[in-house]
Formats: structure tokens, sequence, C-alpha cells
């Protein structure tokens, strides 16, 4: 219980906008974050406060700069308002990305606005921060991303980069909290306890079937698997990633509640099930996993056997809710 009330403090609004002095609400912060099982900062590392949506209010900015940042505020915690048209999946950018993207250890979205342009291993260019998160689009909400140059990326832009406000640009130490870190990958991995471990700690809310549950409409627990899910070219589908999303944030309001070896054989379990086509699909899962191996797919499932009953993982043309399988904002650059 007391784990939920500073995790609500946390990833909610209230606690960090009273009238302390920058360092006491750092240390407060870092207290918070202890308390609920996460390591302090190391000595070199960047420790940033995200300003919430109550700080937006009092900030000194244009009005209508602060009515576009809302505005990306609410695509990014209400992407469903984009089904169909950008977004082909049950999910909000805000299910991964905790506490509106300003949760540490939960992927925080702002450190992309200060370390982009940046050459990314995934595509093999250099990315702006739009193209980042046409990424997210395409692979995680299993979608299209709105035009870059669009109000939509132009707000969602917004949001990302009022959320680093006061960091430097390219900063030179490494960023606390920064993506799903995973814990140390144990020995052995099993299916079968991972999948007890999940019926016993998720399936309440994700359902047993992976489906998630959708009030009206609305997200209210988004699908793990399944058509309605994050694709297989998706950051999660690394079993390592999914292990540090799980550790660091689920059950959620109990971060850092499951052993490790829990959080792995659960992720591994999670991330065997099937799930929309990669984009990157070339007709022939072997040979999409050969060629986005050594970038990706070394550390999924994608076009392995599933040991409970022989099937191969991602060999299907089922791209989910949308008709076509890769966007085409999905190019390489070359700047010749
Ligand atoms: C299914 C989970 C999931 C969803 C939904 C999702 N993301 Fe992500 N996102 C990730 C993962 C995984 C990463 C990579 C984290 C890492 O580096 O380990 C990531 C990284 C990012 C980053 C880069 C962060 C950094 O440290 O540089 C940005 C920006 C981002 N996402 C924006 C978005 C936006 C915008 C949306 C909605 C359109 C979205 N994400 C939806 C999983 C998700
Ligand atoms: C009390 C309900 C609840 C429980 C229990 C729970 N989750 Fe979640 N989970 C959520 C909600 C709600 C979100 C979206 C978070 C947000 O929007 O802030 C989420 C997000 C996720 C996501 C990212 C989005 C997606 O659907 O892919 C994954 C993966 C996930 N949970 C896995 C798990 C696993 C594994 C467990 C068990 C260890 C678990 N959850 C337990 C409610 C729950």
């Amino acid at each position: 219980m007391i784990r939920r009330f500073f995790f609500i403090a946390l990833t909610g609004t209230v606690l960090f906008s009273s009238a302390l002095s920058a360092d006491e609400k750092t240390e407060k912060y870092i207290d918070t974050l202890t308390e609920l099982g996460y390591p302090a900062p190391k000595e070199n590392q960047l420790v940033h406060i995200p300003p919430t949506m109550e700080d937006l209010k009092e900030a000194e900015l244009h009005p209508e700069l602060k009515r576009v940042i809302r505005r990306g505020y609410d695509l990014f915690t209400n992407t469903q308002q984009l089904r169909g048209e950008n977004v082909f999946s049950e999910m909000n950018c805000s299910n991964c990305h905790a506490g509106a993207g300003r949760m540490p250890f939960s992927a925080p979205i702002w450190p992309a606005a200060v370390t982009l342009p940046d050459f990314r291993g995934k595509n093999g260019h250099v990315n702006s921060l739009e193209e980042r998160i046409a990424g997210c689009f395409t692979y995680s909400m299993n979608g299209k991303p709105p035009d870059y140059g669009s109000d939509k990326m132009v707000a969602l832009t917004a949001y990302h980069s009022w959320l680093a406000t006061g960091v430097e640009m390219y900063p030179d130490k490494p960023i606390y909290g920064r993506g799903f870190p995973a814990p140390e990958r144990p020995e052995e991995l099993s299916y079968s306890r991972g999948k007890q471990g999940y019926n016993e700690n998720c399936a309440v809310c994700h359902a047993e079937d992976g489906a998630g549950l959708q009030v009206r409409n609305q997200t209210a627990f988004p699908p793990p698997w399944g058509d309605g899910s994050y694709n297989w070219g998706a950051g999660m589908v690394r079993v390592s990633t999914a292990a540090g999303f799980i550790k660091n944030n689920m059950p959620l309001g109990q971060p850092n509640s499951l052993s490790d070896q829990e959080a792995w054989d659960i992720a591994y379990y999670v991330n065997s099930q099937e799930r929309p086509q990669d984009p990157r699909y070339t007709g022939d899962v072997e040979e999409t996993r050969e060629k986005y191996g050594p970038t990706f797919h070394k550390h999924s499932r994608y076009g392995q056997i599933r040991e409970a009953d022989g099937k191969r993982l991602g060999d299907h043309e089922n791209t989910g809710e949308k008709d076509f399988l890769k966007p085409d904002t999905v190019r390489s650059r070359t700047f010749e």
C-alpha cells in the first residue's frame, strides 16, 4: 500500500510541484524512487525531473505554445483518438512510457529530445526526434506515423522537448533511469514458469489470453500480445527490454516486486506469443530474422520454435488491424 502511494505520487503531478529548492526537490525525488526499489543515481549520472502539466500552467511560454504542448500530451496519453488513422493497436503511447512519458525506468521520452539527431543502429542512419516518434508509431503502435511536419507531429515533438526543459543538448553524462534497464539475465529461462507467473500476477488485468481490457473503446488494460498489441518489430519484443519493463513497472503499482528470474521468465512467455508481423518482413520469416538479427532479432523470439507446441513464431502474413505491412515513412536515408 505504501509503495502504491509513492508510485501514484511519482507518476502524478502532486508531490513535486511544491515550493522546494531544486536540490531538495531532487533529493526527495531520489528518495521516493529508492523507496520503490529503483537504484539511486550513480555519481556521474544526469538526473532530470521533467515538468508536469501543472507546471505548464505557470510556465512563461507563449500561450499558443502551451496549447500545442497540451495537444501533444493529449495525443501521447490518448493515442487511441488516432485509431484507424495512425494507430492500429489498442495502445496509447503512455501504456509503455508510464507517467505520461515522465517516469524514470519506464523509458522516459525527454532524453530523445536532447540526444537526437543521432545515428540509430536499428535503421542504420541519422534519425531526428520526429523519426524516433515515427518508429514507435510503426512498431509499438502497429501503425502509420503522422506525416513529418504535420500538426500532430509538431504537437508531439513540442511535448517531448518541453519535458526536457533545462537539460543541455547532447549531454555528456549518462541519463539516470533512461530506457527499460533489464536486470541481469538468469542462466535459464522457462516458458512454463513464465506462464504460471503470468497467470498469477498479470492475467487479472491483461487476461489469460493476453487480450487486455477495453472499456467503451478506451484501453483500460492494454494487450501484451495478439492483434491489438505491439508488432514483431517493436523494441518490447526483445526479451531483455520486456524483462526490464516488467521488473520496473509491473504488476501495476508494485514496481520491483518480482524477482529477476520471475521478470525474465514472464517476459520470455509474453514474447513467445503471436502478434502482428514485423513491418520489415521480407515474405520469409527466417530471412527476416537473419537480416535484422544482428541489430535486433537476436534478442527476440521471432522466427524461433516455441517449445510448448513446436510453432515457429512470426511465420504468418497477419498484419493485425491494418491492411498494409509497412508504412511508406519507413525508408533509409543516405544524405548523398
Ligand atoms: C509497446 C510499448 C511502447 C509503446 C506503446 C510506445 N513505445 Fe516508445 N519506446 C518503447 C521502447 C521499448 C523504447 C526503447 C527503450 C530503450 O531504448 O530501451 C521506446 C523508446 C521511445 C523513445 C526514445 C526514448 C529515448 O530514451 O531516447 C521515444 C521518444 C518514444 N519511445 C516515443 C513514443 C511515442 C511518441 C509513442 C506513441 C506514438 C510510443 N513511444 C509508444 C516502447 C513503446
Ligand atoms: C492492476 C492491473 C495490472 C496488473 C496486475 C498488471 N498490469 Fe501490466 N499494465 C497495466 C496497465 C494499466 C498498463 C498501462 C500502463 C499505463 O498506462 O500507465 C500496463 C502495461 C503493461 C505492458 C505494456 C503495454 C502492453 O500491453 O504491451 C505490459 C507488457 C504489461 N503491462 C505486462 C504486465 C505483466 C507481465 C504483468 C504481471 C507481472 C502485469 N502487466 C500486471 C495493468 C496491469
